[in-house]
């Protein structure tokens, strides 16, 4: 057993080791580091409109089930933004909060439509399309959340959308500390603050890997 802990160790320090001598891998490691869910924003810093084009230009350059690429980006400025921020429901996990805290709400989202009903597949593009997004987002010095806790029938209303929304991006400065912490699998694994600082658990590759 201690055999085989050490050999893993070790396999684990070489791959990090290789990883950080090719600089693309290092990067996609900050990246994911840097791309947390933020529920506070820089009110002094305001999303542009090419900024949130070069986000959702990454959808030119994602996977999509079937190659269908039926999903639609409505991009929403700080002059739209509370239209949205009425809609939407942030830190369901902390509801004492009231998150985000007055003067620190997002002031720019990208509302992703499906031109196609919603199935598995759909939801599968969602959820790439997103996080490639939000990746994007960070690599430009910005923040984000995925925002599925929304009104879907109000959001599609007061936005004239010809189609269904099925998740809302936030994007803006964050402006919150954000500490990842480990977890095994069968620990508590909701989100939670201490101090002004916002933990969130994340269970151990080792229980991750089946075997
Ligand atoms: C599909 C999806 C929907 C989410 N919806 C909400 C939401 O409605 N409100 C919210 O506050 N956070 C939402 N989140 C953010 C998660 O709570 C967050 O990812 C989780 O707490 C882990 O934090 P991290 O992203 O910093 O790792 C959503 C995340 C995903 C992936």
């Amino acid at each position: 057993m201690a055999d085989d802990y050490l050999g893993k160790k070790m396999a684990d320090y070489r791959t990090r080791q290789e990883a950080s001598a090719r600089k693309p891998a290092a990067t996609l490691e900050r990246l994911l580091l840097r791309n947390r869910s933020y529920r506070g924003y820089d009110p002094s810093y305001t999303v542009r409109e090419d900024q949130l084009r070069r986000i959702i230009a990454v959808n030119t350059r994602i996977p999509s089930a079937r190659n269908r690429q039926a999903l639609r980006f409505r991009p929403v400025l700080s002059d739209e933004a509370p239209k949205l921020l009425a809609a939407i429901r942030l830190g369901g996990a902390l509801p004492e909060l009231h998150l985000p805290l007055p003067g620190t709400e997002p002031n720019a989202f990208i509302i992703v439509c499906s031109t196609l009903p919603e199935d598995r597949w759909i939801d599968m593009d969602v959820g790439i399309s997103a996080q490639s997004m939000l990746l994007q987002a960070v690599e430009i010095g910005l923040n984000g959340i995925c925002i599925g806790a929304f009104d879907r029938e109000r959001v599609r209303r007061e936005f004239a959308l010809e189609w269904e929304p099925l998740l809302v991006v936030a994007i803006g400065r964050g402006a919150e500390r954000i500490v990842l912490t480990e977890i095994g699998a069968g620990d508590d694994r909701a989100y939670y603050r201490r101090d002004g600082v916002h933990y969130v658990p994340k269970i151990r590759l080792e229980e991750l890997i089946v075997k």
